[in-house]
This record gives C-alpha cells, sequence and structure tokens, in this order.
C-alpha cells in the first residue's frame, strides 16, 4: 500500500463564511489542515467545528488582515504548531459602494487596506517559509469588478474595483519574483451567492440577473472552491502569475 500523503498547511483568510468557508471545506475535503482568519469569531468557531467533522486540523485567528504585524504573528505561530505553510488563500474582502463624490478618505483607506494591503501583508508573512520549505501556492480572490469597473446599474464601487485591479498587478510581479519556488495565482469571481452578495446585489433581481450569465444561474462558494483547489493542489502545475475568471460567463457586470 501507498505511503499516507502528508497533509498540507493551508491559511484561509475570511474563511468564517461564503467563499472563505467553501474554500476551507473543500481543501480540508482534500487532506489540508487550514487556518483560518476572521474577525467574525462566532463564524469562525462553526466553520471549525464543520472542517474537524471532515478530519482536519484547524487553528482560528480572530484578525483583522489589514494589520501587517498580526499577520507575522500568525504565520509564526502556524509555523510553531505545524511546522510549515504550503498555501495562502487571500480571500478576506470588504465591498465598498460609494462614488468618488461621496467617499472619505477614510473609507477609501480601509477598502484599499482590506482588499490589497491585507495580500501584501499575508504574501510577505509567508514567503520566507514557502521559499525555505522549496514550494508554495498563493492564491487572491480579485473579482470580475477589477476587470469591468463593475456594474453600471448598481452603486459604484470604484474603490473595491481599484483594490481589486492592485491584486491582479500583484500577482503577476511576485509571480515572477518567487517562482520557479512559489506559484502565485488572482481569481476573479462573478456574482457569488454568499451572505453579503445575496442582500447587497442579488436580493430580489437574480431572475433578470442570470439572463447575463450564460451558464443561468449565480455562482456559489462551491464553484470557487473547485477552482482553490486546482490551482493549489494540482500535481504539476504550469499556471501562474494568472488571473482566472469564475463566472459562468457573465456579461453584464
Ligand atoms: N460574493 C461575490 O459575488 C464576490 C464576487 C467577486 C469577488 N468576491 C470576493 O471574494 C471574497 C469573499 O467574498 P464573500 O462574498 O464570501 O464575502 P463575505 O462577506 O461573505 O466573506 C468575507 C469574509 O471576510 C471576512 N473579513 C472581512 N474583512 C476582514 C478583515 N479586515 N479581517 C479579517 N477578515 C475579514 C469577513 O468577516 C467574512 O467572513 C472577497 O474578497 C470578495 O471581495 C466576492
Amino acid at each position: 500500500m501507498a505511503a499516507e500523503a502528508a497533509r498540507r498547511i493551508a491559511i484561509v483568510t475570511g474563511g468564517a463564511r461564503g467563499i472563505g468557508r467553501g474554500c476551507a471545506l473543500k481543501l480540508a475535503g482534500e487532506g489540508c489542515d487550514i487556518a483560518l482568519v476572521d474577525v467574525l469569531e462566532p463564524e469562525m468557531a462553526r466553520t471549525r467545528a464543520e472542517l474537524e467533522v471532515l478530519g482536519a486540523r484547524c487553528l482560528t485567528f480572530a484578525a483583522d488582515v489589514a494589520d501587517h504585524a498580526l499577520a507575522r504573528d500568525c504565520v509564526e505561530t502556524i509555523r510553531r504548531e505545524w511546522g510549515g505553510i504550503d498555501i495562502l488563500i487571500n480571500n478576506a474582502g470588504r465591498s465598498m459602494p460609494k462614488g468618488i463624490l461621496e467617499i472619505s478618505e477614510a473609507e477609501w483607506d480601509a477598502t484599499i487596506d482590506v482588499n490589497l494591503k491585507s495580500c501584501f501583508n499575508w504574501i510577505q508573512a509567508v514567503a520566507p517559509t514557502m521559499l525555505e520549505d522549496g514550494g508554495g501556492r498563493i492564491l487572491s480572490m480579485s473579482s470580475l469588478n477589477a476587470l469591468s469597473g463593475g456594474v453600471t446599474a448598481a452603486v459604484s464601487k470604484f474603490a473595491y474595483a481599484a483594490a481589486k485591479a492592485g491584486i491582479l498587478g500583484l500577482t503577476r510581479a511576485l509571480a515572477k519574483e518567487l517562482g520557479p519556488t512559489i506559484l502565485v495565482n488572482a481569481i476573479c469571481p462573478g456574482l457569488i451567492k454568499t451572505e453579503v452578495a445575496k442582500n447587497r446585489v442579488i436580493a430580489e433581481r437574480e431572475p433578470e440577473l442570470v439572463k447575463g450569465i450564460a451558464l443561468h444561474r449565480v455562482g456559489s462558494p462551491r464553484d470557487v472552491a473547485e477552482l482553490v483547489a486546482f490551482l493549489a493542489l494540482s500535481e504539476p502545475c504550469f499556471v501562474t502569475g494568472q488571473a482566472i475568471t469564475v463566472d459562468g460567463f457573465q456579461w453584464n457586470m
């Protein structure tokens, strides 16, 4: 019988709910142990219990991803507890539905910090250990909004679109800088039914919205998680520096 493959260690930021929870469950089902990072402690505890039912070891960190020093501290703890880190999923993010005439400087800064600076924080924290250990996969959650600028009929999302577009440049540049040891990719989800999107965007507009989607449905966290698992786990993998869209081919965003 073949020896049991070593369990891989994955960090999922914003893993308490939504797309992050979906990715964490999928990776746990594929034999990963999961470190969750989120500000929503009760939701994170529920997701932790679900991961443990799947047989995964789990660590939880109640931490703001925009905090640079905290990212380093969390990674140090994970290294101490589990020895290394194989996969980083930069998933935490928040929307900012305010136009250029309404948004405050603080709101702009917070949007950039949570969506873009967070990726810098966590990549800088994990890169030394991944390089030292000879491999790693980094995935960051961008958005279809980075490519389209957002739905014209909806409230403006220019700050969010700018932050998510920043992830694409960061991904391409770091794929070069960290290759060939670390693979770095971005994912651009279209409309995915999660707590936030359900309330703010989808609500009662779902029948109208799906008319602009080739697959005639909005996505689910599972749809994104399948792509994440491929990019995080497939061997061999010749994909790096890419922004991969998972949107059922949506042309109305
Ligand atoms: N749902 C969609 O349609 C959609 C589309 C494109 C991109 N995205 C992106 O996918 C990611 C996940 O979105 P979602 O729909 O699951 O949203 P969600 O709000 O359901 O989940 C986001 C998670 O991130 C956490 N989070 C937010 N700010 C944080 C912070 N400062 N520190 C730590 N954790 C924080 C939240 O607590 C939450 O658990 C986000 O980056 C989002 O921008 C979502």
